[in-house]
């Protein structure tokens, strides 16, 4: 395979931005907006946002709400955790989620329609339409709170966002959010807010290209 070779597999414009989604060699990447959002080449941290939720939630039969769709490696681990019950995904863009529906997205190219729904909506409308519905809500909708690329997710690393994630939790649910920076602030807007326990920000490297990166992700539990 040609490495440099470029294929498109979608494109579409819509409400928010376009949205791109293209094979380089045998890399998928996704592109908002003419930012690039996201590619396959390491989804360790994706996938861990995932893992490190659902090992903080006791129990089983889990319901868990992913936010933003991307490649679809955070939806499928979830599903891959045998607790897991069900899981909603809320993903701004439809084209995503009819490319998911094409079985375009290497993370998730089945869609398990029996333990799975994908909405195409705002996460934050979703979760502000369904107070103390989920074990687990996993958010990565942008780079994180310090270089968004939909300035409109601004608040939901704020602390009204955040009250609404964490009251759209059953008590005891974990809250996750991928951040592509470590964002101690994060982490401390989430411990002031009353009912949160358990606030851990977790920093994980990723090696590319000969460079370390500092990916996060900050959880905290609804008390
Ligand atoms: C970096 S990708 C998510 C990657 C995903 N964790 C994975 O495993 O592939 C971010 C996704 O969030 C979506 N998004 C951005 N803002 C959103 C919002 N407010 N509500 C729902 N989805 C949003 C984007 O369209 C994009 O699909």
């Amino acid at each position: 395979m040609n490495p440099d070779e470029v294929v498109e597999l979608g494109r579409a414009a819509g409400a928010h931005g376009e949205v791109l989604l293209r094979r380089r060699g045998s890399v998928t990447e996704l592109v908002v907006d003419g930012v690039f959002a996201m590619d396959d080449v390491d989804t360790s941290t994706e996938r861990a946002l995932a893992t490190e939720a659902l090992r903080r939630c006791g129990g089983d039969r889990l319901q868990v709400l992913v936010g933003g769709l991307g490649l679809g490696w955070t939806a499928a681990t979830a599903l891959a955790d045998p607790r897991v019950a069900s899981v909603e995904v809320a993903e701004l863009q439809p084209a995503l989620v009819g490319w998911a529906a094409d079985g375009l997205l290497p993370g998730l190219p089945e869609l398990p329609r029996d333990r799975l729904e994908l909405h195409s909506t705002d996460v934050a409308v979703h979760l502000a339409d369904r107070p103390g519905r989920w074990d687990a809500v996993l958010l990565d909708v942008d780079n994180g709170p310090d270089f968004l690329v939909h300035q409109s997710n601004a608040p939901l690393y704020e602390e009204a966002g955040l009250g609404t994630a964490l009251a759209a939790l059953r008590p005891g649910g974990v809250l996750a959010i991928w951040s592509s920076d470590p964002s101690p602030a994060l982490a401390d807007r989430l411990r002031a807010l009353p009912g949160t326990t358990g606030v851990e920000h977790l920093v994980l490297p990723v090696e590319r290209d000969g460079r370390r990166f500092d990916y996060a992700i900050v959880v905290a539990r609804r008390g």
